[in-house]
């Protein structure tokens, strides 16, 4: 039960890139993302020192208990935001991934005053297509491999 944990979700730092490689290069979440290709280990370093500078690429580190579960990252587009999300292997069929979405995305929006995220999800990736709609997503376009779904966060005004 996510109600089982105590949530936390902070910034992702440099010391994180290790269990954030780890993550990435899970054959789980390579399948379901949209550039699916393999990196090494450097090139992730390079990818994560950048993002970690790059204003328009929010990383956060979701902690349950005190220890790092998963990650959610946002790319920042104009006025909206592209939203990506992995746990860690052991906590995923669990639910949580749903209370992830729901406390990054409105932690995202009143920090940066954006209102909008956007998710790409495969058709078939059920439990994240379930874990979107009960934090709050609409779907918005089911006719390609990757659905588009849309989260209005209405407490922001631009
Ligand atoms: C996607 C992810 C965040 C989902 O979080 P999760 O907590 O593991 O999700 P769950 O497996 O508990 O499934 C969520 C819901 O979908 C339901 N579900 C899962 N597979 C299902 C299926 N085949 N048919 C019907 N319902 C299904 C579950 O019963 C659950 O419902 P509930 O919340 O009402 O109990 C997590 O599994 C993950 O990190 N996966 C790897 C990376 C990934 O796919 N990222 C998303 C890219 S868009």
């Amino acid at each position: 039960m996510s109600t089982d944990y105590k949530f936390n979700i902070r910034f992702a730092t440099q010391d994180d890139c290790e269990i954030l490689y780890s993550w990435r290069i899970d054959p789980d979440v390579r399948k379901v993302s949209k550039d699916s290709s393999e990196f090494t280990y450097d090139s992730h370093k390079a990818w994560f020192t950048k993002a970690l500078m790059n204003a328009n690429i929010k990383i956060f580190i979701v902690e349950l208990d005190n220890i790092p579960a998963g990650q959610v990252r946002f790319n920042i587009q104009n006025d909206s935001a592209v939203i990506s999300v992995s746990l860690s292997k052991d906590y995923r069929g669990k639910g949580l991934g749903s209370k992830v979405i729901q406390l990054a995305s409105n932690k995202f929006c009143s920090e940066f005053n954006i209102n909008k995220i956007i998710a790409y999800i495969r058709q078939d990736n059920i439990s994240s297509r379930k874990s979107f709609e009960k934090a709050g997503y609409t779907l918005l376009n089911d006719k390609d491999i990757f659905c588009e779904y849309i989260y209005m966060n209405n407490e922001i005004r631009n």
